[in-house]
């Protein structure tokens, strides 16, 4: 049995992560959730954004399933997903886009997995504002070993999956000292992964490409800005962000979640899709251990996926989040 941390989380969260307990139980997954909540919930009942009872729990279980959180929109208060990558170090941000039948795409072919280096570059909180010159400086700043780190974490997640290439993108053109270390550290790597193609890619042409031929690609790696917008983009291509899951991966913790917010326009409606959610919490399935439970749960979702009428409205269909969930859990094979 493994303990998880459950973060339900906001607006929707509640709906989404409710979906997927169901889901779990019915297969008989052998997780027990330890229940604690952060954002915009907390901070309504006790005036914290993110308990400590809720590190905690993390730092004691080092696995842990996040619904979308709300950080109240003003000065003081920071990101609380920032914060919880920085605090555990969950370096790699990991994010799969597969086009799947049952969910609208343009494109059909695509399989590719996203890495996003999740601690450095402009989300290293280095920021200067000289109110009386006019003057804002975003410092970017990167590692060397934050960059071996991250292609590390791509080149091996290729070599585990029997992936064939792994591509980075970069700015080195015109980053001529950072985008050089990047592509010197994934370069060095490459070389532990001889079975694997390395090629590296300028940012602005991999959103062409990305657009244009995206199913050339395999693994991409990249650093923090560039990724947080390609992950968005590779979400775009394979149905949106209602449908994608991701991680939130360091050496000793990590965190599974959607990538789509606390949706307020439709919270409480019954008319969430958990697909996102579920499918983070299959990384997570695999993560631990106990694919086995993923493959099975994956197989009822795409079956579900399938059968139009019992998905929710955002795949057209009709469905509740609750019965969406019913319909999964009844195409458990
Ligand atoms: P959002 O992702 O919550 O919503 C954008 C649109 O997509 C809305 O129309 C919403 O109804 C729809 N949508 C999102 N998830 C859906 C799902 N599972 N099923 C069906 N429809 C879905 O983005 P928005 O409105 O920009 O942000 C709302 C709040 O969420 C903000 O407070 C923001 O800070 C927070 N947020 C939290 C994230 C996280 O915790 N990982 C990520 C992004 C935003
Ligand atoms: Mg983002």
């Amino acid at each position: 049995m493994h303990t998880i941390t459950l973060i339900p989380g906001d607006g929707i969260g509640p709906e989404i992560t409710q979906a997927v307990k169901d889901i779990f139980a019915a297969a008989q997954v052998p997780v027990q959730w330890e229940e604690l909540n952060a954002g915009q919930t907390t901070f309504d009942q006790s005036g914290e954004l993110l308990p400590q009872a809720l590190l905690d729990s993390l730092e004691r279980n080092k696995v842990g399933l996040k619904g979308p959180l709300t950080t109240p929109v003003g000065k003081g208060f920071r990101s609380i997903n920032i914060t919880l990558r920085q605090r555990f170090d969950l370096y790699q941000n990991v994010r799969p886009a597969i086009t799947t039948e049952g969910i609208a795409s343009r494109y059909s072919g695509i399989d590719l997995v996203l890495f996003r280096e999740n601690t450095e570059g402009l989300y290293s909180g280095l920021e200067v504002y000289d109110e009386r010159l006019g003057i804002a400086d975003s410092i970017s700043r990167i590692t060397l070993e934050g960059c071996h780190k991250i292609c590390y974490a791509a080149f091996a997640y290729a070599a585990k999956h029997g992936r064939k290439k792994v591509t980075l993108a970069h700015k080195a053109n015109i980053l001529k000292l950072a985008g050089s270390m990047m592509i010197n550290a994934c370069r060095e790597v490459s070389r532990e992964f001889p079975d694997i193609i390395f090629e590296d890619k300028i940012i602005d042409n991999m959103c062409m490409q990305l657009v244009n031929k995206p199913e050339q690609f395999d693994v991409i790696v990249t650093t923090n800005l560039f990724g947080d917008i390609l992950s968005d983009l590779c979400a775009g291509l394979v149905g949106g962000l209602g449908v994608v899951s991701g991680a939130n991966i360091g050496d000793t913790t990590a965190i599974f979640e959607a990538v789509h917010g606390s949706a307020p326009d439709i919270a409480g409606q019954g008319k969430a899709n958990p697909t996102a959610m579920l499918r983070s919490g299959l990384m997570m399935l695999h993560h631990i251990g106990e694919a086995g439970y993923a493959d099975r749960i994956e197989q009822a979702l795409n079956a579900t996926l399938k059968q139009k009428d019992k998905c929710t409205g955002d795949l057209g269909g009709k469905a509740s989040t609750s019965e969406f969930a019913q319909a999964i859990i009844d195409n458990l094979a």
